[in-house]
């Protein structure tokens, strides 16, 4: 048996009338590749914002590596060990993408981002291994030519991997994706499938959210898949493709879109 990464039960949040998040819980494995699915307004943003401090839960208990954590605090989040990216991008425009990697790192330094403010004789001592391991990282999420580049100068899909390389560079146990596919065109997209991959190959376990089932299907290990911000099935791709509840969001939802 796997080593247990994430524990998540009974997570419920609620906006005013909305009852955004019913009862949510899912368990992750070392190694594995989750998969989080739904239509648009299914919960699947507010799970990860629950799951990383953003919003408090009404209810939930967490487990991070067999300990238990509570969410209460973005930075406590990443200390513990969780790195995301945002479904809306969310990076320092006009830092260069080397510069935005090495905030993520500095989770991680003992100077920390005080030192990175008033430039610390510790950090400046760090700060050397600090961009070299930025350059890597960019170098592995196939962007490292951009790495003096504005991030906002960069592609969106170029943006979306400066993202996953910040997320990296805070060395997380569990990486989590909000649609890092969004707004990419075909070929973008098989790159980062083939990215993902190399992620989950090098050792880290990741939970990804995607509304295009098409995209998971092959990439995840295991699947929840929420609608109106319950959980309606879970398993692996091919038990959660034939749920009839499952066709019946999907082809509900695209019934809503058309
Ligand atoms: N901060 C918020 N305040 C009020 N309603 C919210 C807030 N965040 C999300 N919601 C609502 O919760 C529901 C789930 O949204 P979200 O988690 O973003 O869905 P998904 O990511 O699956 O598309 C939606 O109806 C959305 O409008
Ligand atoms: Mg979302």
């Amino acid at each position: 048996m796997s080593e247990t990464i994430l524990k998540v039960s009974g997570v419920s949040k609620r906006f005013g009338g909305l009852q955004a998040l019913s009862d949510v819980g899912i368990t992750i494995l070392k190694g594995q590749v989750y998969g989080l699915i739904g239509p648009n307004g299914a919960g699947k943003t507010t799970f990860f914002n629950v799951l990383t401090g953003l919003y408090t839960p009404d209810s939930g208990s967490f487990e991070l590596g067999g300990k238990p954590y509570q969410p209460t605090a973005v930075h406590e989040v990443a200390k513990a060990g969780i790195a995301r990216t945002f479904q809306n991008i969310r990076l320092f425009a006009e830092m260069t993408a080397l510069e935005n990697v090495m905030v993520g790192r500095h989770v991680r330094t003992r100077s920390g981002l005080i030192g990175a403010v008033f430039r610390t004789a510790g950090f400046k001592a760090e700060e050397a291994a600090i961009a070299a391991r930025a350059q890597e990282l960019l170098d592995y999420v196939g962007i490292g030519r951009f790495a003096g580049y504005k991030a906002r100068t960069l592609s969106y899909g170029d943006q979306r991997r400066l993202e996953i390389a910040r997320a990296l560079a805070t060395d997380p146990k569990l990486i989590a994706l909000d649609e890092p596919a969004a707004g990419m065109n075909a070929s973008e997209k098989i790159v980062l499938r083939e990215l993902i991959d190399q992620i989950r190959k090098d050792g880290r376990t990741i939970l990804l959210i995607e509304h295009d089932v098409k995209l998971v299907m092959g990439l995840c290990d295991r699947l929840t898949v929420l609608d109106y911000g319950k959980q309606i099935a879970e398993g692996t791709a091919a038990e959660v493709q034939k749920n009839p509840k499952v066709i019946e969001a999907y082809l509900g939802a695209e019934h809503k879109t058309a």
